[in-house]
């Protein structure tokens, strides 16, 4: 869905760039109604130009004169500094969307008073626009900023509301989550270089196994018990496998991880304020 609003973007990181290419790259959002700044790497400003097309500037009361949306995608230890940067700049009729882990919209709130803010927090794969983002709002932001927010993170991907009390959670779960998968690819990998394989066959196959489970999930909507039930006839061969990964306690190590990542999001977020 094409979104009609102005957008300035402070940082041009990994995490900008992910933005970009959905927001830019697939239309979602004018290039020319784009503008991008960051602290002081020329190069990567003069790249994100290149590539997307968007505006830049080093002059943050010029960012926003013309901005409707403001996203934030500095690091968290950045945040402070950058808020209290714009805030003579910023005012309610500005959305200013958070991305930075950890930093609780009572903080962005603190510092831009009476201006509607929404958190999100996205994932790695943003980059290539299938990221699970949670959202959630602030205590100016309206429905309809809500929407806007929600249209600009569907462009990378898809989105859950999810109160902020729940963000360190969320952090561990899909925030970490695509980590969780990589290291089932890489074990699975491993187990067929072992049985024969060639890398290239085994990464393939994994890959590709790893996007399809995804797919059946996400276009089904069947639960993921349902569809593991599925594919498990009696006494067979997925059947062996799962009945070994049970064994060895599979699904008490993600949830123990899941629970560890969320409690280090914790640690993190105090540590910041
Ligand atoms: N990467 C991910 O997948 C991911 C996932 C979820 C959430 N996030 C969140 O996204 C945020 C950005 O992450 P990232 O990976 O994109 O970080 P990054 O690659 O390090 O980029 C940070 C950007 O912030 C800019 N910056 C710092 N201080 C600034 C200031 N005062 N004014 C303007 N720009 C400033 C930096 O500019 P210079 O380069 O010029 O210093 C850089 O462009 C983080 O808060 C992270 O928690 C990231």
């Amino acid at each position: 869905m094409a979104v009609d609003r102005s957008v300035a973007l402070i940082g041009a990181g990994n995490m900008a760039d992910a933005l970009l290419r959905g927001l830019v790259g697939a239309r979602t959002i004018s290039a020319r109604r784009c503008i991008v700044t960051n602290r002081s790497n020329d190069a990567r400003l003069r790249g994100l130009a290149a590539r997307w097309g968007v505006r830049t500037t080093r002059d943050k009361a010029q960012l926003l004169r013309d901005a409707d949306v403001v996203i934030l995608a500095v690091k968290p230890a950045d945040m402070a500094g950058v808020l209290d940067e714009i805030a003579a700049h910023v005012t309610p009729r500005h959305l200013v969307v958070s991305v930075a882990a950890g930093v609780p919209l009572a903080t962005i709130e603190r510092y831009l008073h009476g201006v509607p803010a929404i958190r999100a927090m996205p994932n790695t794969s943003t980059a290539v626009s299938a990221s699970a983002t949670a959202l959630c709002a602030g205590r100016w932001a309206t429905a309809a900023h809500h929407e806007v927010a929600r249209a600009l993170f569907e462009a990378v991907g898809r989105v859950a509301v999810v109160p902020e009390a729940l963000f360190d959670a969320v952090t561990g779960l899909s925030g970490s989550g695509p980590a969780y998968v990589y290291l089932l690819a890489e074990a699975m990998v491993d187990a067929g270089l072992r049985a024969g394989l060639d890398r290239a066959t085994a990464l393939a196959l994994v890959a590709q196994t790893v996007l399809g489970a995804g797919k059946m999930l996400v276009e089904t909507g069947q639960d993921p018990a349902a569809l593991r039930a599925r594919v498990t006839s009696p006494n067979g061969t997925t059947m062996a496998g799962v009945g070994e990964l049970e064994r060895r306690g599979f699904s008490h190590a993600v949830r123990e991880a899941v629970e560890r990542a969320a409690s280090r999001a914790r640690e993190l977020r105090d540590a910041l304020a």
